[in-house]
C-alpha cells in the first residue's frame, strides 16, 4: 500500500531533538520528505540521515536565513506541504529556586501566607533572557509562517503547525516570558489561520503538556514531582504521543481543523 502522505514535504524547526525529531520520524514513516532544522548541525544531520531527509543548521530568530533555507528546501524537494514551527528553549534557572518554592508551599499549607518569601522570578529575569525567549518562540513562529506561506499560497494548499504549550493557556509564575511567548503563538496561529483558510491552508497550534525530552533537564526532581501531581494521567507524555497529533494535523483527517488549538497534556490542569 502507498504511504498516506507520499511525496509530501515537511520543514521542521528544532528537529534535532525531542518533539521535532519524533515528528520527523512519524511523518517520514508515512512517506513525507523531511527537512530538519536545528541550531545544532550534528543533531539536525543525525535525524535527517535517519529519515532520509535534508538538514539545515540555522537560528530561527534569523529571518533572512530562515526564508532562504525554506526556499532552498522547495528548490531541492519540489514543494512545501507541512511547516512545523517547533524550535524552543526552556526557562533557565528554575532549579535554583526549588528550596524556596517548597518552603513557601509549606507556609501556604500552614496558612502562613504573610511569612512567604518573594520568589523574584520576574525581578530576576534579565532583558536578554526575556528577549531571547520571545525571539526564539514567537518571532521564530512568525518567520516560519511567513516563509511557508510564500510557497503554500501559490500551491493553494498547506499545513502549518505551531508548537505552543499548556503554559500558553495556564501561565506559570516561574516562566512569565515562556508563557507570554506561547500565548502569543496561539494568537498568531488564529490570526494567520483566519487569513489563509480561503487559500486552502490550515494553521493550527498544539499545546503539549509535560513531555519527556531534554527540554525538561533544567527542572529539579522535586519540581518534576510537583508537576506530575498535576497531570491527570500521573506521568509525563512521550514524544511519539505528541508526534501523532502532528501527523493528524498534517494529513487529510484534519481537513476541517484550522485556527484550532489542540492540547496533548495527559489531563494537565495548570
Ligand atoms: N517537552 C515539553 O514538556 C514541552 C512542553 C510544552 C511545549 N514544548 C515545546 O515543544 C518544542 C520542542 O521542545 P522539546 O521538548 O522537543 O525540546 P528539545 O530541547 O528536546 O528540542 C528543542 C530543539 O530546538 C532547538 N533549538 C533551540 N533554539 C533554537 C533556535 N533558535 N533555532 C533553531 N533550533 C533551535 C534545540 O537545539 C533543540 O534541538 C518547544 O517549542 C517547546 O517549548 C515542550
Amino acid at each position: 500500500m502507498k504511504p498516506a502522505l507520499e511525496n509530501q514535504v515537511a520543514f521542521i524547526t528544532g528537529g534535532g531533538s525531542g518533539l521535532g525529531a519524533a515528528a520527523a520520524r512519524r511523518l517520514a514513516a508515512d512517506g513525507v520528505l523531511v527537512a530538519v532544522n536545528d541550531l545544532d548541525l550534528n543533531a539536525a544531520e543525525k535525524v535527517a540521515n535517519e529519515v532520509g531527509g535534508i538538514a539545515y543548521a540555522f537560528d530561527v530568530t534569523d529571518s533572512q536565513t530562515f526564508s532562504s533555507a525554506v526556499d532552498d528546501c522547495v528548490k531541492k524537494l519540489g514543494r512545501l506541504d507541512i511547516m512545523v514551527n517547533n524550535a524552543g528553549i526552556a526557562p533557565q534557572d528554575t532549579a535554583s529556586k526549588t528550596d524556596l518554592m517548597i518552603e513557601n508551599v509549606t507556609k501556604r499549607m500552614a496558612g502562613e501566607i504573610d511569612q512567604m518569601n518573594p520568589m523574584n522570578y520576574l525581578r530576576d529575569l534579565t532583558d536578554e533572557n526575556w528577549d531571547r525567549m520571545i525571539k526564539v518562540h514567537l518571532y521564530g513562529a512568525f518567520y516560519g509562517c511567513r516563509a511557508a506561506l510564500t510557497h503554500m499560497q501559490p500551491q493553494r494548499s498547506g499545513r502549518i503547525i505551531n508548537i505552543s504549550s499548556v503554559l500558553g493557556l495556564y501561565p506559570a509564575a516561574g516562566a512569565p516570558h515562556y508563557s507570554v511567548a506561547k500565548a502569543g503563538i496561539i494568537t498568531l496561529t488564529k490570526a494567520v489561520a483566519a487569513e489563509v483558510a480561503p487559500l486552502g491552508i490550515n494553521v493550527n497550534a498544539i499545546c503539549p503538556g509535560y513531555i519527556r525530552t531534554p527540554l525538561l533537564t533544567p527542572f529539579s526532581e522535586t519540581m518534576m514531582a510537583g508537576i506530575t501531581m498535576r497531570i491527570g494521567k500521573g506521568r509525563l507524555g512521550e514524544p511519539n504521543e505528541l508526534a501523532d497529533m502532528i501527523r493528524f494535523l498534517s494529513g487529510p483527517e484534519s481537513e476541517y481543523c484550522t485556527g484550532d488549538v489542540f492540547n496533548v497534556s495527559g489531563g494537565y490542569t495548570g
